[in-house]
């Protein structure tokens, strides 16, 4: 392929194409390289979609987002009789050759293939293919429900409120994975006393195209029962190793097919490796502290969520930590300079808090009717209640935990 195909061929991109309504795999099988080229160039820039080419020799990948695209070849006919023989096992085909072939599209039908292209195919008709196959996933699985869990200004307490808000959620949410989005130190693990870490954010994300359900249990620790938390890796300052967008949007499918509720401490704030977290997020909580400094960082931080993420304001619930009804900026001035009417509250017990940052335990396990543990559980149910709640006026109803 020239020079000029190539750069013909990344100027026409994907962009009219439907996306895909989750991430997937798509192996490749192509010993004569007669679409591999043209794969590489067009869809390496798909957030959604992870390219890797495969031999004959390779294991077969498995699992609900792997997709095997084999392109017509003998070498590949024993292949074809291990795909015949585990025609029943979870991931899908997509098989390129002759349609005129009436013997070879019946073995593609016995090997289970979810569509037959003809060699002379569009690469539009491959992403159709693609764009089917991932809706039936999507389809086939129940998502949970994200929460991220963001600092307004740095140091306002995103990670005390994420750890203490997964065990309040916990209540009625069967099993919580809590995600420490912190590239380098994150605290969440401190937070819960886990000692014994295991698996951490950057493996796992490095891992993401491939990894199915066993490997991600590999990936987490074990916070409290039904409570599970994924820690920040520990990273060098001079980390070469990249991770992107879409690793971090297909480790967050795999995570939400495997938890009723994720809950993220964001308390670093947005990165273009993290969008996902935040574009896939029912809810955004954002957590602030009463002043200046901090209500003005904050309505950067909104602004930014709002208007480049386009995340609607009855997405974001907005929790002024560390209430205190006599400090100078009040309820109604914070409202009035967001724009958020959706303000909730938590009291400030500095000698509560430090106990339990020190010790790596929960609010609700050091007093369990403390007023904190409250403020958590009323988080936890407005959070729920999420985008269904109404931007009801009468500013003093929608505060609690105080
Ligand atoms: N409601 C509260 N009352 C008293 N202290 C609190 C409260 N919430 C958080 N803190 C304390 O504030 C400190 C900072 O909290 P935390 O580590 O959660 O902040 P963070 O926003 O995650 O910080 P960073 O930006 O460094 O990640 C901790 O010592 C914590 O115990
Ligand atoms: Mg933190």
């Amino acid at each position: 392929m020239t020079d000029a195909k190539i750069v013909e061929l990344e100027r026409e991109g994907l962009q009219a194409m439907p996306a895909l309504s989750c991430p997937l795999q798509l192996n490749v099988m192509d010993p004569d390289e007669r679409l591999w080229p043209l794969l590489k160039v067009r869809l390496h820039n798909s957030s959604q979609l992870q390219l890797k080419r495969l031999s004959d020799q390779d294991f077969l990948p498995k699992g609900d987002r792997q997709v095997l695209l084999m392109v017509d070849h003998p070498l590949l006919a024993p292949v074809y009789d291990e795909l015949e023989r585990k025609a029943g096992e979870s991931r899908s085909l997509i098989f390129v050759g002759d349609a005129q072939n009436t013997g070879l599209v019946r073995r593609a039908m016995r090997m289970g293939a979810a569509d037959f292209l003809p060699s002379d195919s569009e690469l539009v008709e491959l992403w159709s293919a693609l764009v089917r196959i991932s809706a039936r996933v999507s389809a086939s699985v129940s998502l949970a429900p994200v929460t991220v869990v963001i600092n307004g200004k740095g140091g306002s307490g995103a990670s005390f409120v994420c750890a203490n808000l997964g065990h309040s959620f916990r209540d009625e949410d069967e099993k919580v994975l809590l995600l420490d989005a912190s590239r380098h130190y994150g605290s969440l693990a401190d937070y819960l006393n886990i000692r014994e870490k295991q698996g951490g954010l950057h493996d796992a994300l490095q891992r993401a195209g491939e990894m199915d359900a066993m490997a991600l249990a590999g990936m987490v620790s074990k916070a409290r029962d039904g409570m599970d938390v994924m820690p920040a890796s520990v990273l060098p300052l001079h980390d070469e190793n990249a991770v992107t967008a879409r690793q971090c949007a297909q480790l967050l499918h795999l995570i939400r097919g495997q938890y009723q509720r994720v809950v993220v401490d964001m308390s670093r704030g947005p990165e273009a490796w993290n969008l996902p977290l935040l574009e896939n997020a029912e809810q955004v909580l954002v957590v602030m502290q009463q002043s200046l400094s901090a209500l003005r960082e904050t309505i950067f931080l909104l602004r930014q969520l709002r208007h480049e993420l386009g995340i609607g304001k009855e997405r974001i619930l907005l929790l002024v930590n560390r209430y205190d009804k006599k400090k100078d900026v009040s309820l109604q001035e914070i409202e009035k300079a967001t724009e958020i009417k959706r303000i909730v509250t938590l009291v400030n017990d500095f000698a509560m808090a430090e106990t339990c940052t020190d010790l790596g335990r929960l609010v609700a396990e050091e007093k369990r009717n403390h007023k904190l543990v409250d403020g958590f559980s009323h988080l936890a149910q407005a959070l729920r209640l999420g985008k269904e709640r109404d931007e009801k006026p009468g500013l003093f109803k929608r505060l609690f935990g105080h």
